[in-house]
């Protein structure tokens, strides 16, 4: 049974005629077809040609396939690795210092760590920002920041990556999942619900490339007197409006994995414009100390703490070496990533009844994908059966899970026996698993995932339009 409502709903491809649809195929009503269908976040190019679609039955179906290899996207940030990183890395070997602090002593070696994050918040529009060693590291470090401990409930969203719900329960706190909405993002009308006295902070989590809907749910959180916690693991760069996102709740996170927009592998950073929860975060991510000068400086007041239990999950010299490099690039290979994924909406925008992803913000995404709206599963999975014997790789949306049904989530399993994370009355009286998400599961049935890899050729993008046409045409008539 269908659980999206109006206007969430499909549309059916039937419901524009084929007179309209010849129309729009040779340029002449594109952007009438546009307004008159739900399409969303595609640019209209009126007066554009389409490519013709191939002629001849779907690959799957024994025809000739749109390329005769298969088109794979690569990670971006190690596709712009250059002379920039190359120096970063070998200077930090050559001056045998990739301790972070250990610089500081060392006349003519400029430290790499503290002026990545001077440079990394300038980027970001915050106050403050410390280097940590992963995204699940700056996760935890920023849940740490907000004084997140055993009672508290911190909301996040049914789909997004298993840091988000570990870094949760690593504090003790519980995670309470929210219902995604079409733009893949947490649907903001499904969190009040899920508000308790015990509700502390709403983990908004930009998902695959595309902000969350933060016109929304900031005067939520302003209004239940709420922290926001923005994840941008999956979104690095991104803007919501005329801010970068991480800029806008009380603190971001970033990770700087490989899969990415800027990587050294592993990496993360959390950033914040408030001196407490910059105070708290830096102490925690450094066994309990304030390193002065450093950290001290940048906080740009006295302290307000002592020191204080933490852990280690410092940056070291070469991590930063290479990101101060990939900071550098980020605007660039967003803007080679924003142009794919425009240049394909753009030829794909008249397919009869198309509906893309859902943008809460008309730009400023990183353009890292490409979402196609299908009838539901069965459909769904024909489109990347047929994407893939075209050789234009394509898939469910990845990179995340849909965490309440994953079985040790839906059990409840704590780090231990008795975990205080479900041991309030309010864990015990926890359930997870498919009812708390029904909505969330059936929107991730019905999008086909493409990857836009910023340095795919002029031919790769005349492909992928080429195979989603062919494709769409041939799956979403039935
Ligand atoms: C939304 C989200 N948050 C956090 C993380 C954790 O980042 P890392 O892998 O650097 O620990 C990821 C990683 O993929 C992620 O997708």
């Amino acid at each position: 049974m269908a659980i999206l409502s109006e206007p969430e709903q499909h549309r059916d491809s039937r419901s524009i005629n084929r007179r309209k649809f010849l129309a729009a195929t040779t340029g002449l009503a594109a952007a009438s077809i546009l307004a008159s269908s739900n399409a969303t976040g595609a640019t209209p190019a009126p007066g554009v040609m389409s490519p013709p679609h191939p002629a001849g039955p779907l690959a799957l179906e024994g025809g000739t396939p749109v390329r005769s290899t298969m088109l794979h996207s690569k990670n971006p940030g190690p596709q712009y690795y250059d002379d920039e990183e190359r120096r970063e890395v070998l200077d930090v070997l050559e001056s045998r210092s990739p301790f972070r602090w250990d610089r500081f002593d060392k006349p003519g070696l400029p430290p790499k760590t503290i002026n990545f994050e001077k440079e990394f918040a300038a980027h970001q529009g915050t106050r403050y920002c410390v280097g940590v060693t992963s995204g699940t590291a700056a996760l935890i470090t920023a849940l740490a920041g907000l004084g997140i401990g055993p009672g508290d409930e911190v909301i996040l969203p049914a789909w997004t990556w298993y840091a988000c719900y570990d870094a949760i329960l690593v504090h003790g706190a519980l995670p309470v999942f929210a219902e995604i909405d079409r733009s893949m993002d947490i649907d903001p009308t499904d969190i009040e619900r899920h508000i308790t006295p015990n509700t502390k902070v709403i983990m908004v989590v930009h998902i695959q490339g595309e902000p969350a809907d933060l016109d929304a749910i900031m005067p939520i959180a302003k209004k239940h007197n709420l922290k926001v916690l923005e994840d941008c693991a999956q979104c690095v760069g991104a803007s919501h409006r005329d801010r970068r996102v991480g800029s806008i709740g009380d603190v971001g996170i970033y990770s700087f994995q490989e899969s990415k927009t800027i990587t050294a592998g592993e990496g993360g950073a959390v950033v914040s414009s408030d001196p407490l929860i910059f105070e708290r975060a830096v102490r925690f991510h450094d066994v309990g100390m304030l390193r002065n000068p450093g950290h001290g400086e940048m906080l740009g007041q006295p302290p307000r703490l002592k020191q204080t239990v933490g852990i280690n999950l410092r940056m070291n010299e070469f991590t930063a070496g290479v990101m101060r490099a990939q900071v550098r690039k980020l605007d660039r290979i967003l803007a080679d990533q924003r142009d794919k994924q425009a240049r394909v909406l753009a030829r794909i925008a008249d397919l009869p009844g198309i509906t893309l992803r859902k943008k809460n913000v008309p730009t400023g995404g990183t353009g890292s994908r490409i979402l196609i709206w299908t009838s539901g599963k069965e459909q769904c999975d024909r489109f990347i059966a047929a994407m893939k014997a075209e050789n234009v790789n394509a898939g469910h949306s990845g990179g995340s899970a849909l965490l309440p049904t994953v079985p040790h989530i839906e059990a409840k399993v704590g780090l231990e026996e008795g975990w205080p994370s479900f041991s309030t009355p309010a864990g015990k009286a926890m359930t997870y698993g498919a009812a708390c998400c029904p909505k969330t599961l059936e929107i991730w049935d019905r999008y086909v995932e493409l990857y836009m890899d910023p340095k795919y050729s002029d031919q790769d993008v005349n492909d992928i339009i080429a195979a989603v046409r062919k494709v769409y045409l041939g799956v979403m008539k039935g």
